[in-house]
Parts: structure tokens; C-alpha cells; sequence
């Protein structure tokens, strides 16, 4: 199986590729290689590759710079995808296009597969029109704050962007005190479970909707406290603040983001507290 990747140095897209190659061979298209915002340079790039599926991870992943750079995000999330998705199909090829659980609202979760998205910022709209110009004839996976635990204790260096686990981490160790909301909720996914359950969709494609999400979702509190107690940081370094507090001056995020599955009976997703075994 030849797998075209975009975004094979991100923070998803790199740790697929590490535990995935001795059963898939990939074709990594970098920001270098390939800017997926010019048409042109996407119709010659694919046409000179072969490849069986496409899994198009490349993004504008900044929540709140997407606020303010909308022309430039637009142009990568919805842009880039529809130009990907055209030179995919000429092609006569397959495509999986990740995306997110901020395509909803956070007003009434859990949101599965088949909840109405309705995302309320533009980060979130952005991947949600990406999701529009596939219709039904790709695959869309959608993922929830994707994190690794290996750099935490290891000190390596995280590639792309850093996870919300690494992030923490690091700031506890500098004896940061961190605010946390306790009104909200999130579902954090081990990026190893991603790549798992990735492995088996791209060898039973179809063009459906699918969410791989950990099997759990808590508070930013909760998650800030397992964390600190996970590195051996006092616990108290995490001080509770409400959704509205936190969210001031930030770009519009859902409060309620429990995401779940109806679909996935594949692949066990877990929770962060069984990762970092620490039960809540
Ligand atoms: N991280 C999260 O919290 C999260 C949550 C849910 C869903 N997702 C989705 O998961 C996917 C992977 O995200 P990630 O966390 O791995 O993000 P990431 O670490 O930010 O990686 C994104 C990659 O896209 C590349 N890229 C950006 N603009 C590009 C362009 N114009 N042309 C080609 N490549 C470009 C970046 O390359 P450069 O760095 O060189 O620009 C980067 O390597 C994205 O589709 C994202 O929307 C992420």
C-alpha cells in the first residue's frame, strides 16, 4: 500500500509515519516539497507520483491566529484541500482528510459521527468546509487534542506543533502556575491510537465519516491535575478558572467538547488517564 502524506512532520503526521512504515510505504510531502495553497504546484505534484490513497494531514492548525489570518487559512484548510481532493480524483485515487472535533459547537455532547457539526471559530470552519468540498467521497477522520507522552519524561524534542500533554508538562517543570477550567470539557487522544486506527481505515477504506478520540474526556482541570501528579509537579500549581475567564481575548472554542465514536469497534482508543495510569 502506497500512502501519499501531507503534513508528514507534524505532530500527527510524524509519529504516524514512524509507527506505521514497516506496513505502509509513504510518499511525505512537506511544506517543502508541496505548498498545498497553490494549485498548481498540487496538479504537478501528485501527477508525478503514484500513490493508492492520499491522507491529507497538512493544516492551518493555529486556533487563534486563525482569527486573525482568515485570507491565509482559508487558503490552506479549504483551498489546499479542494485543489488535493481535484488532483486526487483525476486521478482516480483515494483520500482521508483529518479533521476535528472543533467542527462542533460544544452546546449539547456528546458529538459522534453523526452529530451536525457547527463550528463556531473560524479554525473550525475552515476544516468543516474542508470536510464540504470532500461530500461523500472521501474519508474524514476527525481527531480531539491529539498528545504523546514520550517526550515528557525522555526531554526529547516533539516534532510540530506541541501537544497539549508535552506543553503542560513543560511549563509545570518551570514551576508555571497554571490556570484550568473546571466548566469545560475535552477528549484528549493518544497520537498512538490515531496511528492504529488510521492503519486499519486506510486498509478498509471507505468514504464515511469516522471519530478515533480517546475513550474519555475531563476537564482541563482534571487533565492539568493528572499531568502534574503524572511528572511529579505539585498539584497545586494547577489553580481552577471558569470557561468564560479563560476564554477572554481568545478565539472561539467549543466548552462541552466530548467527542465519541458509534463507529469505531477496530481499534481501542484510551483514555489519557490509562495512559499516563492515573485513574480520576
Ligand atoms: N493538533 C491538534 O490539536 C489537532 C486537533 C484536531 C485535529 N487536528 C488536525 O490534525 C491534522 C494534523 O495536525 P497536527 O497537529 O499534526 O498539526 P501540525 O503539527 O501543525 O502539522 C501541520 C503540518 O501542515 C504543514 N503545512 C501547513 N501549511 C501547509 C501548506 N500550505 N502546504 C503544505 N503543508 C503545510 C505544516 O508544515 P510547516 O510547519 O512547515 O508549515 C505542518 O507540518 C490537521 O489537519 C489538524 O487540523 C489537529
Amino acid at each position: 500500500m502506497n500512502v501519499a502524506i501531507t503534513g508528514p512532520n507534524g505532530l500527527i503526521g510524524s509519529r504516524v509515519i514512524k509507527l506505521l512504515s514497516d506496513e505502509i510505504t509513504f510518499i511525505p510531502l512537506s511544506h517543502e516539497d508541496l505548498d498545498i495553497a497553490h494549485k498548481e504546484d498540487v496538479e504537478n505534484k501528485l501527477n508525478d507520483i503514484e500513490f493508492d490513497i492520499l491522507l491529507h494531514l497538512a493544516a492551518y492548525t493555529n486556533v487563534d491566529n486563525a482569527e486573525l489570518e482568515q485570507h491565509k487559512a482559508r487558503a490552506i484548510n479549504v483551498d489546499g484541500t479542494r485543489y488535493l481532493y481535484d488532483a486526487v480524483k483525476q486521478k482516480g485515487k483515494k483520500m482521508i482528510y483529518i479533521s476535528t472535533d472543533y467542527v462542533f459547537d460544544g452546546v449539547n455532547p456528546p458529538f459522534d459521527e453523526e452529530s451536525v457539526p457547527n463550528p463556531i471559530g473560524y479554525y473550525g470552519k475552515t476544516k468543516y468546509e474542508g470536510e464540504q468540498v470532500l461530500g461523500n467521497n472521501a474519508m474524514i477522520v476527525r481527531v480531539s487534542y491529539p498528545y504523546h507522552t514520550d517526550v515528557i519524561l525522555s526531554g526529547a524534542k516533539s516534532q510540530g506543533k506541541p501537544d497539549i500533554v508535552t506543553r503542560l508538562s513543560q511549563l509545570l517543570k518551570e514551576g508555571k502556575t497554571l490556570p484550568m477550567v473546571t466548566d469545560a470539557s475535552i477528549t484528549p487522544t493518544h497520537i498512538d491510537d490515531i496511528a492504529e486506527g488510521l492503519n486499519y481505515l486506510i486498509h478498509n477504506f471507505k468514504p464515511e465519516i469516522y471519530h478515533l478520540v480517546g475513550s474519555k474526556s475531563y476537564s482541563p482541570f482534571d487533565v492539568g491535575t493528572m499531568i502534574a501528579r503524572y511528572i511529579g509537579a505539585p498539584t497545586d500549581l494547577i489553580k481552577p478558572t471558569t470557561f468564560e475567564e479563560y476564554s477572554k481575548g481568545k478565539a472561539p472554542r467549543p466548552q462541552y467538547s466530548e467527542t465519541i465514536s458509534k463507529k469505531n469497534r477496530f481499534h481501542k482508543m484510551q483514555a489519557l488517564g490509562e495512559v499516563i495510569e492515573y485513574k480520576m
